[in-house]
């Protein structure tokens, strides 16, 4: 898989910028790409995930997945947007179905990743921190 470098470390000052973020860094995802976000309630996750999906030419409005699991967007490349927050752990993530599009063709985003083990070691990880100053700190791991 080629390498993806950004964000590598990026500060965010405001939502608009993080969607740009979101959709520099979407930009660069082939088709089978998980992205594993990580980060505290109101991070900006969701956001971020807003700009993945202007990326890939998805123009319908990504809302929080939170009570599907997973939401489904059609694009350039398809857009799995996953949410493992109310998830117990692995076996839920399994039951809802979900486990098969992380090796599909499509890009799939999954906030709350740390609910789970059993995503794939392809997985770019990615952790949003919120600064003192109230600025989004981005940090990516993996696929490099
Ligand atoms: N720099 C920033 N980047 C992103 N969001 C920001 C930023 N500054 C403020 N915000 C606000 O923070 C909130 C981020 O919400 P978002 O739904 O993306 O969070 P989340 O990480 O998905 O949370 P959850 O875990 O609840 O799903 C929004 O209300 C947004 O307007
Ligand atoms: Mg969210």
């Amino acid at each position: 898989m080629k390498r993806v470098d950004c964000p590598a470390d990026r500060i965010s000052s405001s939502p608009e910028e993080t969607i740009a973020l979101g959709e520099e860094f979407g930009k660069q995802l082939p088709p089978g790409s998980v992205v594993a976000l990580t980060g505290t309630l109101g991070a900006g996750k969701t956001v971020f995930t807003r700009g993945i999906a202007l990326a890939l030419g998805i123009g319908e409005e990504i809302t929080s997945p939170t009570y599907a699991i997973i939401g489904e967007y059609e694009g350039r490349i398809p857009l799995y947007h996953m949410d493992a927050y109310r998830l117990a752990g692995d076996d839920d993530f399994r039951l809802a179905g979900a486990e098969e599009y992380l090796y599909g063709e499509g890009i799939c985003v999954i906030e709350w990743p740390e609910r789970l083990t059993l995503l794939p070691g392809h997985a770019i990880r990615v952790t949003i921190t919120i600064r003192d100053d109230g600025k989004r700190r981005f940090h990516r791991e993996g696929n490099s």
